[in-house]
């Protein structure tokens, strides 16, 4: 569809559906979008097209009946109760990774908030230069662009921001026990159901932007993993035993996400603390720390104002800003 005919099966779409229970007929649709009824018709056919259900009663009235599991922007939208994240949204089917998408729309001037999303990713990037897996409509692969006004020593606490509303969304939304596993990892039951990653762009002293990365497995059974993930990954669908809304929970996802990004704007990760402890699997545990070739253990004991894991060793205690940190 395109122009004019898209312009009316957006708005068509959200009267029909906003009215579920009634039926409408195609004259008085065309009435009130001020167009003709043969357009009424080829909006709904492309809608049809994308995916959408509707039913035609004998007198040839329309009703709305589903929505399709894509992740269009207007779809997105539909649900989307933020104020500016997410409010500018970038979906594709499939590109190499959102995060390097994202990258190069920011360096072009895309504002703050900006949502790159796709249903697949041909070279998704994890942490210390992994791959990330991301079947086909089978997760959430994401990226935002932020501008937070911090000098880059500060903006590691954002990747533990968005893993803290991501787990409590979770929590909240599906009643299961997510955790996370220092510095971004979302787990449930030690299973890692997210994963995000953090790119910077900065000067000096300031940060110009950064990218906020996240990939959530969603509606994934084990034998969507690679053989070698099933042993540590899970989705949301094999904990709760049913298939989730992936678009509903974005919309739940970026609205806490939001909530959690203006407090940290405005007050840094300190009054944060108590939720991102809360939540941490790794507090009061026996930890290995690797960092290059070397491998310490040692206990976890706190997570500072700055986002580092604080380890006590013996009598000392040691400040971890990076790295891979596994529960012994
Ligand atoms: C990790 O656990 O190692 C982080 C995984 C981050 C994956 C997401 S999926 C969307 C975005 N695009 C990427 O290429 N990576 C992140």
């Amino acid at each position: 569809m395109r122009g004019r005919v898209d312009e009316i099966a957006i708005g068509l779409l959200s009267f029909l559906r906003k009215s579920r229970e009634r039926s409408y007929a195609i004259p008085k649709l065309a009435e009130k979008f001020s167009t003709r009824p043969r357009f009424i018709n080829q909006a709904l056919r492309g809608l049809v097209v994308w995916g959408y259900k509707f039913e035609f009663d004998n007198t040839s009235k329309v009703r709305f009946v589903s929505a399709p599991d894509s992740i269009f922007p207007h779809e997105i939208e539909h649900y989307l109760k933020t104020k500016f994240i997410g409010r500018n949204i970038i979906s594709h089917f499939s590109v190499p990774s959102t995060n390097s998408l994202a990258f190069s729309l920011a360096e072009d001037g895309a504002p703050e908030g900006t949502l790159v999303i796709a249903e697949k990713q041909t070279s998704g990037r994890g942490r210390l230069g992994r791959r990330w897996h991301s079947s086909p409509k089978k997760g959430l692969w994401t990226s935002l662009i932020l501008k937070p006004p911090f000098p880059p020593a500060e903006l590691p606490g954002l990747s533990i921001v968005a893993a803290t509303a991501l787990a409590e969304t979770i929590i909240s939304k599906l009643e299961l026990d997510a955790k996370v596993k220092w510095p971004n990892d979302c787990l449930i039951d030690g299973y890692k159901v997210a994963g995000i990653l953090t790119e910077i762009s900065a000067e000096l002293d300031k940060a110009n932007f950064v990218i906020v990365g996240t990939g959530i497995n969603i509606n994934h059974t084990t034998k969507d993993f690679p053989p070698a993930f099933r042993r540590r990954a899970t989705s949301l669908k094999i904990e709760t035993g049913g298939r989730i809304d992936r678009v509903r929970f974005l919309a739940d996802f970026l609205l806490e996400f939001e909530k959690t990004y203006i407090q940290f704007k405005r007050h840094g990760l300190k009054p944060l603390l108590p939720r991102i402890k809360k939540l941490s699997s790794l507090l009061g545990k026996q930890v290995r720390l690797k960092k290059g070739n070397k491998t310490i253990l040692a206990k976890a004991v706190d997570i500072g104002v700055d986002g580092a894991l604080l380890v006590r060793r013996r009598k000392e205690t040691l400040r971890v800003t990076a790295g891979e940190v596994t529960v012994v």
